[in-house]
């Protein structure tokens, strides 16, 4: 997508064919710096400080940072220890294991001499996977939107409320939930967008609302606990969110809040939609329950960043001193909640057999 008129991919390989750039994501809204990522350590260092974050992003990141580990040390020991080095930065986020699964798989049955070039190929399969995953449930997402458009007709606005963010900067291009908001708005379907803040973080406020904006897409900015009163009053139309994990049965993982969305939404009719690519799937775990939930620093609810009128960005305290902050990550929404899911093969119900239906290939029994 577009920045300021120049396209971005989240993450790219540098001109030395070897190390990767990424958006500092740390410095949006107010800032657009490019990080050079030279070594694993750097690749973890940019996950665990969220310089890159997002379920895809994550992964993306962790491949190019085990394929920079290969070209170190290409033995099967060196990339064991890689892969469990990488995978343990985030926790919930299911891409990042599967990614790294995706690599040693490339590598494995390969002689060492030939282990780099594969690893940089599959990476960068992995990525543009990624994109043209994206792609295709805006492509199924934006369906939906416009069935939506089409009911209400006269050209009124369609409403969608989105949380955190799973737009392109969460992705390598795209986003799985702004997909279809992106191909909605490009097909010319009247939309708009509200943007949860998602507070700790406020990934919503800084960079969802920032790639809407930046494509030109209409939305406001709302505080976490409006979405209730915004549903209650009939100013949503549906809910589409991304997710870090989905269990078998179809529970969801997503940041902190999704699930309080989701029963606002059950109680007021709403559709609520999780779009998702076929790598966030554990088809491991039969429920959502037992999704590991990173818990962050409280100094992330303590302590709140933004720009001073004179341009410098700074941290300000918002709580009185003293006081101890919890700080859980992500939710988990129960499949009941969920209307449907919105893939790159298509949309289905948020069961069991809906996944198996779209992913026959799963379907060991
Ligand atoms: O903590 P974050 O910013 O990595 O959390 C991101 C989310 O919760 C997204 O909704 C999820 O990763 C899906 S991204 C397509």
């Amino acid at each position: 997508m577009k920045i300021n008129g120049k396209a971005y991919r989240t993450i790219w390989l540098a001109p030395d064919g070897w190390s990767v750039e990424i958006i500092d994501q740390t410095r949006l809204p107010h800032e657009l710096v490019i990080v050079l990522l030279k070594s694993p350590e750097d690749a973890a260092r940019a996950i665990l400080s969220m310089q890159v974050r997002g379920a895809p992003l994550i992964g993306a990141t962790a491949a190019y940072g085990l394929a920079m580990a290969i070209r170190d040390d290409a033995s099967d020991e060196a990339i064991d220890r890689a892969i469990e080095f990488l995978a343990k930065q985030r926790p919930t986020a299911i891409n990042l294991r599967w990614a790294l699964e995706e690599m040693r798989r490339a590598v494995q049955n390969l002689p060492r001499e030939e282990r780099v070039a594969a690893a940089y190929r599959r990476a960068a399969e992995i990525c543009d996977e990624d994109v043209e995953t994206c792609r295709r449930i805006g492509e199924h997402g934006k369906k939906l939107i416009e069935d939506i458009a089409a009911r209400k007709g006269r050209g009124e606005k369609v409403e969608v409320l989105t949380h955190c963010n799973a737009g392109w900067l969460a992705c390598v291009d795209w986003g799985t939930a702004t997909s279809p908001i992106y191909q909605a708005h490009d097909a010319g379907v009247p939309l708009h967008v509200w943007v949860d803040e998602t507070r700790p973080r406020n990934q919503g406020a800084a960079l969802t609302a920032y790639e809407l904006g930046s494509h030109g897409v209409p939305h406001t900015i709302v505080v976490d606990n409006a979405g209730g009163h915004l549903m209650q009053h009939g100013r949503v139309d549906l809910v589409i969110v991304g997710t870090d994990r989905v269990a078998a049965n179809g529970d969801v993982a997503n940041k902190i809040g999704t699930y309080l969305k989701a029963l606002a939404a059950k109680d007021n009719g709403v559709p609520f939609y999780v779009a998702l690519p076929h790598s966030t799937i554990d088809w491991t775990l039969q429920e959502g329950l037992s999704i590991p939930i990173e818990e962050r620093s409280g100094d992330e609810v303590l302590k709140m960043p933004g720009r001073l009128p004179d341009g410098r960005v700074v941290t300000v305290e918002i709580a009185a001193p003293g006081s101890l902050a919890g700080n859980p990550a992500f939710d988990v929404t129960p499949a009941r909640l969920v209307t449907g899911f919105i893939t790159e093969r298509g949309v289905g119900p948020a069961t069991r057999e809906g996944l198996l239906f779209l992913y026959p290939e799963r379907d060991k029994s």
